[in-house]
């Protein structure tokens, strides 16, 4: 179980329309100011759970993969996610869900980012490892920046009947957390409201990669926490609770 962090949710909600995957970083240097605030966001996930460590890189650009760099330019900063305790599914979801309410704390000063999670087709965990003196695994990686473009493409999403089938929340909600991203898009899980609670539920439940359907229920579980003013993540073997 964890508890989002107040500083962490604070204006999230008003920044979801806001966010969609960013590919193309002009070369403006980030903003001292903005750097420090995004300093003090990450301290507060690290300070929230002991499973894995947030941390920026600057001047990484050589972490993401060549051909990662041809179809993502100029990304030069990453947030990068190391693995300190192989607590599983828990840390997949306190990465997706602390993970996305700092992406929506990210746009919100203005930044752009893109979730990562194709290790050696997108970014390099071992050079990533290398660079932190690390032995620990690195799942996943978010490159940030000020996007070439600002306009907002909102990406199409399942519909109700297909993810939350039954859904007995508002449209509202429905919509908030319809729209967390995910790996290639897919969505892979089903949402549910019984008794004020959000239950998302992986389609498939296995544990063997990181990058599997737990940490997609994970970013979802962010949204479920904004949609309905929720604080509390529960994760069991089978499903996440958000109440
Ligand atoms: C866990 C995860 C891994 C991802 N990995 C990659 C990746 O390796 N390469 C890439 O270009 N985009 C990657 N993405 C971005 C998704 O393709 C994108 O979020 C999704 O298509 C939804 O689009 P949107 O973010 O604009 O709403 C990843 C997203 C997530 C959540």
């Amino acid at each position: 179980m964890f508890i989002a962090p107040d500083s962490l949710l604070a204006d999230a909600v008003q920044q979801i329309n806001n966010r969609c995957a960013k590919r193309r970083y002009t070369s403006t240097p980030i903003n001292q100011q903005v750097l420090a605030q995004l300093d003090v966001l990450i301290s507060t996930v690290n300070q929230c759970q002991q499973n894995f460590k947030a941390m920026r890189l600057s001047e990484a650009g050589n972490l993401l993969s060549p051909l990662f760099v041809q179809l993502i330019r100029g990304a030069t900063n990453v947030i990068v996610f190391e693995v300190l305790k192989e607590n599983r599914p828990l840390v997949d979801i306190q990465i997706g869900c602390l993970g996305e309410l700092l992406v929506l704390q990210m746009t919100k000063l203005g930044l752009g980012t893109v979730w990562l999670g194709s290790d050696k087709f997108s970014f390099s965990s071992s050079e990533i490892k290398k660079r932190m003196g690390s032995q620990n695994s690195i799942p996943i990686c978010i490159p940030f920046g000020y996007p070439v473009d600002a306009k907002v493409d909102l990406k199409k999403r399942k519909s109700m009947k297909d993810i939350a089938p039954g859904w007995t929340g508002t449209e509202e909600a429905f919509q908030i957390i319809n729209r967390a991203p995910s790996a290639v898009n897919k969505q892979p899980y089903q949402f549910q409201l019984k008794q004020n609670r959000i239950h998302i539920t992986p389609k498939d439940k296995s544990t063997n990669e990181y990058m599997s359907n737990w940490l997609d229920s994970g970013i979802a579980a962010a949204h479920a926490v904004l949609a309905m003013n929720l604080k509390q993540v529960t994760v069991t073997k089978n499903e996440v609770i958000i109440e």
